[in-house]
């Protein structure tokens, strides 16, 4: 049955005071299904926020990996979510290539004891799974370069995944020798190995656009996030994780003008005046975009029947060993 957006903001109002159902949105989601969220915030603040709520439903309005996380960090949970998004960066490698990309380092005369694997949250459970089984942990963009900082104190080179851009920029902060496979370099010269997934939305600043933000407003600031390029980072005046972003334009004087290198829907919602989109093109995340209202209100419905859609289920196994790699994280 299809509802206006008003009747199904009542609908789900009303599923939320009869189910024990905590709604958790992403900061990407669209704005008509954020302003629904009891628990909203980037990927970090969501895992951590969601491990201490007690409902027993957990409807996530995000992507894949995120849900999944939830699932992982908290088993008796029942996770269920109005769409089942991909992440597009998150696609680009599962176990398989992962270890695909240990065996290159060992070619390179790289042994696995002195590998420490590192996986942004932006992979599935499997890839969690198997980090952990070498000892490695996940991160995200606000503590990637906590968790770096700590892991090269076991001395040994990390193995990050999937996003090159990530690892090379938090490299590049912390004045370490990065490199993506692939590329030619000799993996023995550098501190973090990097494999060669992205982000397709953050590909979509250009040096251009920066150009020509500074051309027409002098004196305006850029900020992007750490999925973008390097020669991004590179020549913005602020690169930050979404909570990172979101405090540091809050925080300018209000005749400061910004252009944001990150995804629509966030930076729509950032600031009434002086906040720009650094991109000629509506950088939209279409798989954080694909969840509606009629879509959440759906999913609460499968509750209320008895008959759940969308629940996020992972093996035991993979589940224990994703659980340690987010709990080494969560730890730090
Ligand atoms: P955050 O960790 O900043 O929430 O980012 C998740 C993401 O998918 C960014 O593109
Ligand atoms: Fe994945 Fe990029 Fe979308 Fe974030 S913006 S969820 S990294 S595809």
């Amino acid at each position: 049955m299809k509802y206006t957006n008003e009747e199904l903001r009542q609908k789900i109002n009303e599923y939320k005071e009869k189910l024990s159902v905590t709604i958790v949105a992403h900061f990407y989601q669209r704005d008509e299904v954020f302003e629904m969220g009891d628990i909203t915030g980037d990927s970090l603040e969501l895992a951590m926020k969601t491990k201490a709520d007690d409902a027993d439903y957990v409807v996530f309005c995000g992507v894949g990996f995120m849900g999944q996380s939830v699932k992982v960090l908290s088993p008796n949970k029942r996770v269920v979510m109005p769409k089942l998004a991909c992440c597009a960066m998150a696609t680009m490698i599962d176990g398989f290539m992962y270890e695909n990309a240990v065996s290159v380092l060992n070619d390179a005369g790289i042994t696995n004891e002195n590998i420490l694997p590192i996986t942004y949250i932006n992979s599935n459970a499997e890839v969690k799974a198997k980090v952990a089984q070498m000892g490695g942990l996940v991160c995200t963009s606000s503590n990637a370069k906590k968790i770096i900082t700590n892991a090269l104190k076991e001395g040994k080179k990390i193995l990050f995944v999937p996003d090159r851009c990530l690892g090379q920029n938090i490299a590049n902060q912390m004045g370490l020798k990065s490199c993506v496979i692939g590329d030619g370099s000799d993996l023995n010269e550098s501190d973090v190995i990097c494999f060669n997934g992205f982000c397709s939305v953050h590909q979509l600043f250009s040096l251009d656009d920066i150009s020509f933000y500074r051309k027409k407003y002098p004196g305006i600031l850029i900020a992007t996030h750490p999925e973008c390029d390097p020669s991004i980072c590179d020549a913005s005046d602020f690169v930050g994780s979404t909570s990172q972003l979101i405090k540091y334009i809050k925080e300018l004087p209000e005749e400061q003008k910004v252009a944001v290198g990150t995804e629509f829907n966030l930076v729509n919602r950032l600031r009434p005046k002086n906040t720009y989109v650094l991109s000629s093109t509506k950088p939209e995340c279409p798989t954080m975009n694909e969840t509606t209202l009629q879509d959440l209100y759906d999913v609460l419905k499968s509750i209320d029947d008895g008959e759940p859609l969308n629940e996020i289920l992972v093996d035991e196994e993979t589940q224990k060993w994703a659980k340690i790699s987010l709990e080494r994280m969560l730890a730090l």
